[in-house]
């Protein structure tokens, strides 16, 4: 079943871009984002966006609430499911709320989801399994195709939510009357190359899995970005962290400077995520700051950068959302890649179960 791949990971990371193919599939014309699912009566009177979601979800969130505030202008917040449903939160009822989970059976979230219905808030759940029970719970739901994911660490799971997302971002944008048709069209236009972006090469793999070796022993990882990177640096760390048992965190990049740089040394790996197309200089300047403060840094980048020890080259891309897909199959690999070095079951981490159905 493992087609020849070393773990269900390895192959849900290559089946990347033919289910991402698969959550394009029939949502996409020339000037528009089709869901059939939806209703639009479901935006009517909708100031804010509210999503809430765990784990690797929750990234996807997070990344979500800079395309619906940049793209639909629609204001976004986003929350952890465990943290919401205790803090009584205020809910108003022109907040459309969200949940998005790939088994549908999470169950801080789905009591989240439970919440927002009973304080009378429309509610849309973005999910990989038909007919859980918060495709059920939900006003309306949009389906990622992702397929079964069998890894407990996600990977296909997030690439098709931050797809979905991206979709739903320029729908809402339309039905907004927020950007223009001409931007909406090359926006499209960008959705459709999102496939290619994923495409694991050979050679990007060769280079991974030699250079994982450099990353196995030292005090921790800091994985860092800025705005929509900066969710994708937070993803990149769980996925080292649970199946490596690595200690990593995630970081804006500019926050280095508040605190944590205080760690900078050979002993700490700074994965460094520098998109060409989204804040380049002021990212680069960061990283120097690491880098002069002698830590061990892997940048990933289309450009070539030499103050890193490392360096991984991903393709020149038209637009930063694309550069955002070909970063996040360099962080998986690498995961995946330091963890098998280790010597460690990728597939079955430690104290983790696939879907958290109790609190
Ligand atoms: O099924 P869900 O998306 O609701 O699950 C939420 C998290 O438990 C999940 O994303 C978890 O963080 C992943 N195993 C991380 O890889």
């Amino acid at each position: 079943q493992k087609d020849g791949y070393r773990f269900f990971m390895e192959k849900e990371i290559y089946e990347q871009s033919d289910v991402i193919s698969d959550t394009l599939l029939g949502r996409l014309s020339d000037d528009e984002i089709i869901f059939e699912e939806l209703d639009t009566k479901l935006f009517d009177g909708i100031n804010e966006i509210k999503l809430c979601a765990c784990g690797t979800s929750y990234h996807s969130a997070l990344s979500a609430s800079y395309m619906f505030e940049r793209y639909s202008k629609v204001r976004c917040s986003v929350e952890i499911a465990s943290e919401f449903r205790y803090r009584q939160p205020i809910m108003n009822k022109d907040t459309l709320f969200v949940v998005i989970s790939q088994s549908g059976e999470t169950a801080d979230t789905l009591e989240t989801l439970k919440m927002a219905k009973k304080a009378g808030l429309k509610t849309l759940v973005i999910c990989n399994v038909d007919n859980s029970s918060m495709v059920r719970e939900a006003n309306a739901s949009i389906l990622t195709r992702a397929g079964i994911e069998k890894g407990v660490a996600s990977t296909k799971a997030f690439a098709t939510q931050v797809t979905v997302f991206w979709m739903l971002s320029l729908y809402v944008a339309k039905l907004k009357n927020s950007m223009n048709t001409q931007e909406l069209k090359h926006q499209i236009n960008l959705l459709r190359e999102i496939p290619l972006s994923v495409k694991v090469t050979d050679e990007m793999h060769e280079r991974i899995k030699r250079l994982s070796k450099r990353y196995l022993h030292g005090h921790g990882f800091f994985f860092i970005g800025r705005d929509i990177f900066y969710p994708l640096a937070l993803e990149g760390a769980l996925k080292l962290k649970e199946i490596s048992y690595l200690h990593a965190e995630g970081y804006p990049s500019g926050e280095m400077k508040h605190g944590p740089i205080a760690l900078a040394d050979p002993e700490l790996f700074t994965i460094a995520l520098l998109p060409q197309h989204l804040l380049y200089e002021k990212s680069k300047s960061n990283v120097e700051e690491l880098s002069a403060r002698d830590s061990t840094i892997c940048a990933i980048s289309a450009l070539e950068f030499d103050k890193a020890d490392d360096f991984i080259q991903i393709n020149q891309c038209k637009d930063y959302m694309l550069e955002f897909f070909e970063m996040m199959i360099v962080v998986q690999l690498l995961s995946l890649e330091v963890s098998i070095r280790l010597g460690n079951d990728v597939d079955m981490p430690r104290n983790l179960a696939k879907s958290v159905t109790v609190e």
